[in-house]
């Protein structure tokens, strides 16, 4: 594994369990320290960006092809929930410039560096929002939600996605993309999700599923709406 890709493992791994502010080191520490990798948040937004926009990333990531499954609108509003620096945050707001996008995020430091990212790069339609634990907070309904490599941050899932349901327009949709249980890279296994228990949570929060892309090596990118709409 090359240092971005060790990097970005042990980073969802040790953030799987969120410490408090107190805890909090950055990428760089933790490459000093590997055993003390599971007690850090997200703080040091500056460090984590070099890890998590490193081009690299494209090659497995495909941000392209995943826009493209998503089949966003140019006036879509779109909420990227746990957006850390805006990896796919700006390419949505690329994607739908006349519409807008959220990205969320529950560490401040990545709030304030994705609100300035947003500035840098010309996004006016880009907004970094600070979330609650459980709550987006976000300010209006979107077609779509997407979570990347977050899923299994989430507390109490049933009941975010199940209240997640009211923030969604009419014909909304839910895609979450994680790292699937053979992947060479992300969390410990004992901390992953499988696709399949998506799919059950999710059902249980009242979605249907929609459709399962395959083309994400080692992720999996599940589709879903509420059910019934
Ligand atoms: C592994 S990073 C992924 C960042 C981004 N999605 C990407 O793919 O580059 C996980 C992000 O989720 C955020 N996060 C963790 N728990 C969250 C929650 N309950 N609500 C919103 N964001 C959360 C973290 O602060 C961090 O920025």
């Amino acid at each position: 594994m090359n240092r971005i890709a060790a990097l970005v493992a042990s980073c969802i791994a040790s953030a799987a369990l969120l410490a408090g502010p107190s805890a909090a080191q950055s990428p760089k520490t933790m490459m000093e320290s590997p055993n003390t990798m599971m007690d850090h948040g997200f703080s040091g937004a500056e460090e984590w960006a070099k890890v998590f926009d490193d081009p690299g990333r494209d090659a497995s990531q495909k941000p392209r092809e995943v826009i493209q499954a998503l089949a966003l609108k140019s006036d879509s509003v779109v909420a990227d929930i746990g957006a850390g620096t805006g990896y796919f945050a700006v390419r949505f707001a690329r994607a739908a410039p006349k519409g807008r996008v959220y990205g969320v995020d529950v560490e401040p430091d990545m709030v304030k560096y994705l609100a300035k990212r947003a500035e840098r790069e010309g996004l006016k339609n880009l907004t970094a929002v600070l979330a609650g634990a459980d709550d987006p907070r976000l300010p209006e309904k979107v077609d779509l939600v997407v979570t990347v490599n977050v899923f299994h941050h989430l507390p109490d899932r049933e009941r975010y996605f199940r209240n997640l349901r009211g923030s969604l327009k009419p014909g909304g949709r839910v895609a979450i993309i994680d790292h699937s249980m053979a992947s060479r890279e992300g969390p410990p296994r004992s901390m992953r999700i499988s696709p399949e228990r998506v799919k059950k949570e999710l059902k249980s929060a009242g979605y249907a599923f929609v459709q399962q892309h395959g083309f994400l090596p080692g992720q999996y990118f599940l589709v879903f709406r509420p059910a019934g709409s």
